[in-house]
């Protein structure tokens, strides 16, 4: 089951507003900006590509972002759960290097990558959107 985002009314209503006209017709908003997740695959090529590889299958030792091994530990965790660990341990031996909206866009770009569809309203590192998608 997956755990939807609560949101204020008064967040609803003005994201309906102001970014009702971007999501697709059909696509299901899942609270994270198509904008979020190219500036996250921007931040990822910079800061964890050259470690877990730009199609986030993992170089030489290190481990993959995707896949069935990564789903099964990871799959059924939220997006806040991705945010945290993130935001305190990578990059590697530079843990919490980057800006937290930097962190907030790897994981919108992570959703991104593995299908779940952009909407109009921004993700953020509190959000709990189930990763399987
Ligand atoms: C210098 C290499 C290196 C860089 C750069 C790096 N990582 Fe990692 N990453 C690792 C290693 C090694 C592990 C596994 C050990 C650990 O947890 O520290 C790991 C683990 C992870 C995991 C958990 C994987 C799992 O199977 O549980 C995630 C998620 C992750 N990294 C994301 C990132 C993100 C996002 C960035 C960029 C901000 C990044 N990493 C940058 C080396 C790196």
């Amino acid at each position: 089951m997956k755990i939807r985002k609560i949101r204020t009314l008064a967040l609803g209503v003005l994201s309906a507003a102001a970014f009702g006209a971007l999501v697709a017709p059909g696509a299901q908003a899942e609270g994270f900006t198509a904008e979020q997740a190219a500036s996250g695959k921007a931040v990822f090529e910079q800061s964890c590509q050259r470690c877990h590889a730009g199609d986030l299958t993992g170089n030489g030792g290190f481990p993959p972002l995707t896949g069935d091994r990564f789903m099964s530990r990871w799959g059924d965790r939220t997006s806040a759960d991705l945010f945290d660990f993130i935001s305190s341990r990578m990059p590697r031996g530079r843990p919490g290097q980057l800006a937290q909206k930097d962190y907030v866009e790897i994981v919108a770009f992570w959703l991104s990558f593995h299908g779940h569809a952009p909407g109009g309203e921004a993700l953020t590192g509190s959000d709990r959107i189930v990763l399987q998608p």
